[in-house]
């Protein structure tokens, strides 16, 4: 078979899916190899991720590298989750066809985007209270 059993089942039975209302971080990243998308939300409490959801409209490797990616991040610090890359992701499932590996990207690329997210509006949140102090 082409996918390891794990994919399959990352696929089957994605984990984390969905949205966080009142996320402290959001990350939208599109895949330029053929267009698909996905979304991450986190929350996060003393620099951990605490909780982690994500959207994708994409392939089946797309959704298991999301899944993966969710449940790998959960419980990290943000220092932790941001030496995260796609290979590791893939590793965990025991390997992408190469065919496969750039939609793995989107897991990677989606977790920093939404760590991005996170970290500017902490940055705004000093400012403002530095302004209203
Ligand atoms: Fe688009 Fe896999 S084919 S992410």
């Amino acid at each position: 078979m082409m996918y390891s059993e794990k994919v399959m089942e990352h696929f089957m039975n994605p984990r984390n899916v969905g949205e966080i209302e009142d996320a402290d971080g959001v990350g939208q990243v599109g895949n330029p190899v053929c267009g698909d998308i996905m979304t991450i939300y986190i929350k996060v409490k003393d620099d951990v991720i605490t909780d982690i959801k994500f959207k994708t409209f994409g392939c089946g490797a797309a959704i298991a590298t999301s899944s993966m990616v969710t449940e790998l991040v959960k419980g990290k610090t943000i220092e932790e989750a941001l030496t995260i890359t796609n290979r590791d992701v893939a590793e965990e499932l025991e390997g992408l066809p190469p065919l496969k590996m750039h939609c793995s990207l989107l897991a990677e690329e989606g977790l920093k985007a939404a760590i991005e997210d996170y970290k500017k509006k902490q940055e705004r949140k000093i400012r403002d209270s530095r302004i209203q102090g």
